[in-house]
């Protein structure tokens, strides 16, 4: 297990010191809310959160488990207070694809449909992650991985599409440490470099055009912290460049000493990239006033900035939290409401409706994508010191997309240009990783500044969508 990795239980080692504020003491408990309908008359203060945040335009989601679902105060809690989920565990890559290609979808379709009968709104997590990976994933070939993702991404995006609000497509690809926009070292970084992020991204929006793409990530709570900075200029780029995404969800796992000073100017400062902000994974470790102060704190950041659309706690209840010992959440072990609970629904009720909201998302015309069933890689012939294959990652009907390999010979390669020419009428809508010149049917693409330098043996790789019938032409690789 690398550096990087998490235990088993997800990782609570890495919570470990930043939770000595926990104060032990009673829980403050002040269960005086009076419950009020759903729907809230003009100036009146809402009685449970979901409705209070409702009241700006907002959800407000917890984080459940199916297998609690057999809790009758755990539902009842959950269907009164939140008008949102995600599930806790059931969507993610092991509990959904535990064999290459079998695809389980019971437990999340449990808590899908009762979400959907109570008109909640869903947030899918999580397509691709380093952790609640099964070990088969971790055992495939560059190109057999690369397939297997888009996959995934297809035949879970497929199965919920039309029902998920936003999906964290990408979770925790930053490293903690290290230069600003270090990835963390996983087997989607060593198989695939770091493009992964973008191809799961634009997969994505192919999958399921109506789901708002979100990346998210822990530790990018901070405005001014080297990963915050990192996920920041990932999303600038993929602005620029029209990679499609939507939101940047902070899971803010936090304690009552540790909202950063700066969270709602972090939260400003995403949403002026142009995407809307989620907190994903809130719960903050500690007890009575200086927790119900952290949550108040956070609740306020979020209903300050228009995008940020909505807050998800990471559970309802201390005792089925992750991180129980921390009693980080609203409700305590007998579904009491604690301070915190009061300070998020005052917060709530007070803020200013939501005057802007957000766009919609803007979906590619593609709407019908349909795995991507054996790509075959089509190896161009060693010309000068590099070679080049093109494999179909994606396609649906009228359109696909496509990765290409190029890589470097037993020597290092220092600029690259790869050519083909397609076989009936195909044409690239969009291209990243490199710079492309089209004459008629044939088409060169040159790396860019930044992925012209090949070390030997290694490789790197560019893709585009394109219109017209999948194809792999031949391609050829040449090198100054
Ligand atoms: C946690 C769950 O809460 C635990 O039940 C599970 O054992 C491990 O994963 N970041 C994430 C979440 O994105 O998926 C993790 O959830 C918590 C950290």
């Amino acid at each position: 297990m690398g550096e990087n990795s998490l235990p088993a239980d997800g990782g609570r080692r890495r919570l470990v010191g930043t939770r000595r504020l926990l104060v032990a003491g009673a829980l403050g408990v002040l269960g005086t809310v009076t419950a009020l309908s759903a729907s809230v008359p003009a100036g009146a203060a809402a009685g449970t959160l979901g409705a209070a945040a409702a009241q700006s335009g907002r959800y407000y989601g917890a984080a459940i488990a199916a297998g609690h679902m057999s809790d009758s105060a755990y539902v009842a809690t959950w269907d009164r207070e939140f008008n949102a989920v995600t599930p806790e565990n059931e969507m993610k890559w092991d509990a959904t694809e535990p064999s290459r290609g079998s695809f389980r979808f019971t437990s999340a379709d449990q808590i899908v449909s009762h979400a959907q009968s109570k008109g909640m709104k869903i947030r899918g997590h999580t397509l691709v992650w380093h952790n609640q990976l099964p070990s088969w994933v971790s055992g495939l070939s560059t190109s057999d991985l690369r397939s297997a993702m888009v996959n995934h991404i297809n035949t879970v995006m497929g199965h919920y599409k039309g029902k998920i609000y936003a999906w964290d497509v990408v979770n925790e690809a930053f490293a903690d440490g290290g230069a600003v926009g270090t990835l963390r070292s996983s087997v989607w970084t060593q198989k695939l470099g770091n493009g992964f992020i973008e191809e799961a991204f634009r997969a994505a929006r192919a999958a399921d055009p109506s789901a708002k793409l979100c990346y998210n990530d822990y530790n990018i709570d901070n405005a001014t912290a080297s990963k915050t900075l990192g996920v920041y200029n990932m999303i600038k780029d993929f602005k620029a460049r029209g990679v499609p995404i939507d939101c940047v969800g902070l899971q803010s796992h936090l304690s009552s000493g540790s909202v950063p000073s700066n969270y709602q100017q972090n939260i400003a400062q995403f949403a002026a990239l142009g995407v809307d902000v989620q907190i994903t994974e809130l719960d903050v470790g500690g007890s009575g006033s200086a927790q119900a102060d952290a949550y108040r704190r956070v609740t306020q950041a979020c209903t300050a900035v228009p995008r940020c659309t909505g807050i998800t706690v990471w559970g309802v209840t201390d005792k089925y939290s992750w991180r129980s010992g921390d009693t980080p959440l609203l409700f305590d072990g007998n579904y009491t409401k604690k301070q915190a609970y009061t300070a998020v629904l005052d917060a709530l009720n007070a803020a200013t409706p939501n005057t802007s909201p957000s766009p919609n998302t803007s979906p590619s015309p593609n709407t019908s994508p349909s795995p991507n069933t054996s790509p075959s890689p089509t190896r161009s012939p060693v010309t000068g010191a590099c070679s080049a294959a093109i494999e179909t990652t994606n396609s649906w009907p009228g359109g696909f997309q496509s990765t290409v390999t190029v890589r470097a010979g037993s020597a290092a390669v220092n600029g690259w240009t790869v050519k083909w020419t397609w076989p009936g009428g195909q044409s690239i809508s969009s291209l990243w990783n490199g710079t492309q010149s089209v004459s008629g049917s044939s088409v060169t693409v040159r790396n860019t500044d930044y992925n012209g330098s090949i070390a030997a043996g290694s490789s790197t790789t560019f893709g585009f969508t394109a219109n017209g019938t999948a194809a792999t032409p031949s391609v050829t690789c040449t090198s100054p």
